[in-house]
């Protein structure tokens, strides 16, 4: 699976696709993730990626031209499923959307910065538009960075422990169960009896109540109640 990540902080992108699970997936070959830099595709002489909003108004907005120029010359090389927009304003990512694009080939996404993007790379070239969540943050980079992260973790292979990402919390509808590691005891604060115990089936149940449980306590939205 491919990704190109447009944006005009490159350097925001660095860190968090070299490390751990995005790290791994690239170098096993199953991931291929490419950063490009808008400025780089600016015909102006400053290299401007934004100007004064049409009408008036604060911040700027971002140009039609590095966004087109860029997404042109990647669509001349290979199809793309989708052309993925990150604001605020789309539709809300969960795990149901991240299991659909886990399957996708080549993926665009694209970072908006100051008051927003022309309206018409929206209108011309976006297939979706997708926020983490209802706060607003400073660009588009950290959600992208979110998103290949949740779709990534999804490709068979990349998680050494293929099922673990079908036991996550959201994976099957319910919230997690606790979990604990050594030592058993910390300044008395032990671990549920259970869990030491050996009995598997006796642990299953107790996992599974307690997943309902944290459910029903903290998204009871996900049973439908
Ligand atoms: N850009 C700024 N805030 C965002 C958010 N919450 N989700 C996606 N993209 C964004």
């Amino acid at each position: 699976m491919r990704f190109d990540i447009l944006t005009v902080l490159p350097g925001l992108l660095e860190s968090p696709f070299a490390h751990s699970i995005l790290q791994r997936a690239q170098k096993k070959g199953i991931a291929e993730i490419h950063v490009h830099n808008l400025r780089d595709y600016s015909s102006l002489k400053h290299k401007n990626v934004d100007d004064y909003p049409y009408g008036g108004g604060s911040g700027m907005v971002m140009m039609i031209e590095p966004f087109a120029a860029c997404i042109e010359k990647l669509k001349s090389e290979r199809n793309y499923d989708e052309v993925i927009f990150m604001t605020p304003d789309g539709v809300t990512l969960n795990q149901g959307i991240a299991n659909e694009l886990s399957i996708k080939g080549n993926i665009i996404i694209l970072c908006g910065h100051y008051k927003g993007i022309d309206q018409r790379v929206r209108d011309l070239f976006v297939t979706r538009e997708l926020s983490i969540g209802d706060y607003v943050l400073s660009g588009g980079e950290l959600p992208a960075a979110v998103l290949v992260d949740a779709i990534v973790r999804l490709i068979p292979g990349v998680l050494s422990d293929e099922t673990s990402a079908l036991s996550d919390s959201f994976q099957g509808e319910l919230l997690d169960a606790p979990v604990y590691t050594r030592p058993a005891d910390w300044n008395g604060h032990r671990v549920p009896d259970v869990l030491l115990s050996g009995n598997t089936p006796e642990i299953e149940k107790w996992r599974f109540e307690q997943s309902l449980e944290r459910t029903r306590q903290r998204r009871p939205d996900l049973l439908g109640e």
